[in-house]
């Protein structure tokens, strides 16, 4: 580690600390500690998860890393403060409930603060430094880590408030790719621990779209991956406070569905299946999407599915996927890019 890097590390070990304390025990972090309390929010989970307040005061971290003999340029470069134009050196986190991310070591190398009236941006989030690097780590890896080794399986989530108040539901193996979208060096990581992964991103436009990338990096990483469907435009927060822990285990995570099966699901919202011929248009892309199946008794069970929905003879349905299947093959040696199943291939570990 560079002496610069072994600062800032040092500096939020310091910082998290603080900010803990204040939000616990005293009327600078009431702020904080009355969001946590109306979003549901137990002292257990705020210990383990070592939340924080920044207090809304313009130089309160400034001159607490003063005073501790930080040198405040490089405690810009963490995005811990900020000054513009030379101007004097301001707390960037101010006003904001503060959690820790901590890497696998359990290390706080970086910041989430969530502002708790409303304002831009929701969350503020720590540069990429020399100590902190979103892509090649998971929010709540350390603490995650050995019941993911156990159960050999990662529930991912979207934001850390759904890491946490699944954790209160009982939910011990939840991670989260932080803001960014899942990469594959993250996707190569989590191989190297569990076999099959469950993606519980939130139920909107931007999570589904986010759902199939994700899925599709996991499984190119040898990953075998299940979808947790939500209600419509509700995230696993939203639906833990609405209809509680135990339906989210039983009803959430314990329903997840094979990735072939939400994107036969998914691919419906195109279509109005009322209509014949859009009935038909449905049923040619999930054929396609069922003739990239590489196991055979997979792609009968999808099949057999689809025939049952639509009332279609096997025999027909086979002879579709057979068709299918043989323009794949002519095309497989000029480059058709590989199309992928819910089938993990075998990776070296
Ligand atoms: P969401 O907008 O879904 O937030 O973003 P959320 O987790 O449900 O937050 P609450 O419930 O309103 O508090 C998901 C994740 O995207 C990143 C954060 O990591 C967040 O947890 N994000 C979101 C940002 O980095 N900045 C933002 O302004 C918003
Ligand atoms: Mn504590
Ligand atoms: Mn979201
Ligand atoms: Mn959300
Ligand atoms: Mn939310």
């Amino acid at each position: 580690l560079s002496a610069e890097a072994q600062s800032m590390l040092e500096a939020h070990e310091w910082l998290s600390k603080l900010y803990h304390h204040l939000l616990k025990h005293t009327k600078e972090g009431k702020e904080g500690s009355t969001y946590l309390d109306n979003r549901g929010i137990q002292q257990e989970t705020i210990d383990a998860f070592q939340l924080g307040f920044a207090p809304d005061k313009d130089n309160f971290t400034a001159s607490f890393l003063e005073k501790k003999g930080f040198h405040l340029q490089t405690m810009v470069k963490a995005g811990l403060l900020t000054n513009h134009q030379e101007q004097k050196f301001k707390d960037s986190f101010r006003g904001r409930v503060i959690f820790p991310i901590r890497n696998h070591q359990g290390k706080t190398v970086a910041f989430g603060g969530r502002i708790v009236s409303d304002g831009e941006p929701k969350y503020l989030n720590s540069p990429e430094t020399d100590l902190f690097h979103k892509g090649n780590m998971f929010y709540n890896f350390d603490l995650a880590r050995n019941h993911i080794r156990k159960t050999g399986e990662a529930i991912l989530f979207e934001g850390y408030m759904d890491v946490i108040t699944a954790y209160q539901a009982g939910i011990q193996n939840g991670i989260a790719s932080l803001g960014t979208s899942l990469t594959e060096k993250q996707a190569r990581l989590l191989r190297r621990y569990v076999d099959q992964v469950v993606i519980c991103y939130d139920a909107d436009p931007a999570g589904l779209e986010a759902t199939k990338k994700a899925a599709n990096i996991l499984q190119n990483a040898g990953c075998y991956v299940k979808i947790a469907k939500l209600k419509q435009g509700m995230d696993p927060d939203d639906y833990i406070k609405e209809y509680g822990s135990e339906s989210f285990r039983n009803h959430v995570i314990g329903a997840s569905v094979t990735y072939m099966s939400f994107q036969l699901d998914y691919l419906k919202k195109d279509y109005n299946l009322q209509v014949e011929s859009e009935r038909m248009q449905y049923i040619e892309k999930a054929l396609d999407e069922i003739a990239t199946i590489q196991k055979p008794f997979e792609r009968d069970h999808y099949l057999k599915e689809l025939g049952e929905r639509f009332d279609i003879s096997k025999e027909a349905m086979q002879q579709e996927i057979a068709y299918r299947r043989r323009k794949f093959e002519k095309y497989k040696d000029n480059q058709q890019p590989e199309r992928h199943t819910n089938i993990r291939k075998n990776v070296n570990t």
